[in-house]
């Protein structure tokens, strides 16, 4: 059963195509990136825009590269939550008169549960029960997951998430947007000289808080003479106790939860160094980490294509509403 998805919920155009037993035919990504970094961040009507011109003739595309016909197509995964209205309207319009026209079921995919299942499409995929670290532009959990739709949120950002932290401190260093890579980029050149905060780990509990930390990105920014070398330091700094906080919670829920698997996927978890420190305490503590390739920790089609396929199998989809939703709490997805 080859299955289309989807991806539009925020600034990239992903299109792919799953194979219910061959695995991943395809993908495709079209990133709005350019566009939006003219203006620092990105400019939600311009994006709904852009999919609407982009969504269509990448769809085309996807099928004829994958040598596929429409009529190979059995089913339309797309991403219907969380994310930008506009953006998410043009997806689930697209894919539901689509599925319309050619007679086959939809079904709306929760975008962080397509983070949270992208390492499934590595071949060595992680076993259920694990922990999952979803960390995004506008999401920041820790989640139990014993199967698909069979989520328990362990933990939450109680502000910022670590993806918007990483974005604003990118914008108080002059770095523009995208911030994560730029960020992670100049602390490769900082040396270890600020001590900064781990917020929230000094209490228990597995709830996050970033904006503390994004102050006092800013309160030390302002005490040096910004060269470029305080700034390095700050996003060198920044970065390392982000990591640490991360780390210190994951290691937490694992040590909670008995469980020793631990995932970590969403736009942040392409972070070399937040990988690393991560690596480094699974290790200690006899515990397997599994993290999608780089290309797959940010958004795509093909973690919607995958999640959309497995709840088709199971029988799953809407009748003929245009679902999308902006905020969707991923404990209300069902199991499967
Ligand atoms: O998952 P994603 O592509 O989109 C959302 O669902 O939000 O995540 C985007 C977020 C942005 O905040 C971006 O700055 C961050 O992921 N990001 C990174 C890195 N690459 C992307 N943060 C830190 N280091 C990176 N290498
Ligand atoms: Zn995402």
């Amino acid at each position: 059963m080859y299955i289309l998805g989807i991806e539009s919920s925020c600034d990239e155009t992903g299109i792919a195509i799953y194979h219910s037993k061959k695995g991943l035919i395809h993908d495709t990504l079209y990133s709005q990136v350019s566009m939006h970094s003219e203006y620092g961040g990105v400019v939600p009507e311009l994006a709904s825009r852009d999919h609407i011109r982009k969504l269509v003739p990448l769809i085309k595309k996807t099928i004829r590269d994958s040598n596929l016909a429409r009529p190979d197509i059995s089913g339309i995964a797309y991403t219907a939550g969380p994310g930008l209205m506009g953006a998410l309207l043009v997806g689930a319009t697209t894919a539901r008169s689509l599925a319309w026209a050619w007679q086959i079921p939809a079904i709306a995919v929760h975008h962080m549960e397509g983070h949270l299942l992208a390492p499934m499409l590595e071949e060595t995929p992680p076993p259920y029960p694990f922990i999952a670290l979803l960390v995004s532009g506008g999401h920041t959990l820790l989640i139990q997951v014993d199967g698909i739709g069979q989520y328990t949120q362990l933990g939450e950002s109680l502000d910022d998430a670590a993806g918007e932290a990483f974005d604003k401190v990118a914008k108080m260093l002059e770095l523009g947007y995208p911030g994560g890579p730029k960020v992670s980029l100049l602390a490769e050149k900082g040396t270890d000289r600020f001590k900064f905060p781990r917020p929230m780990t000094d209490r228990p509990g597995l709830d996050f808080s970033f904006s503390g930390l994004k102050t006092f990105t800013m309160n030390t920014l302002n005490s040096t003479k910004k060269t470029n070398q305080d700034k390095a330091d700050i996003a060198y700094a920044f970065q390392k106790a982000t990591a640490e906080t991360l780390s210190i919670k994951c290691k937490r829920a694992l040590q909670l939860t008995g469980i020793n698997t631990l995932v970590i996927a969403g736009g942040v978890s392409a972070n070399t160094k937040i990988r690393s420190e991560l690596l480094k305490m699974t290790k200690k503590q006899r515990a397997t980490l599994f993290f999608p390739r780089l290309e797959f920790c940010t958004d795509n089609g093909a973690m919607i294509a995958y999640a959309g396929c497995q709840r088709l199998l199971a029988g799953q989809h809407e009748n003929l509403e245009i679902f999308a939703k902006p905020r969707w709490p991923i404990e209300t997805l069902l199991s499967i």
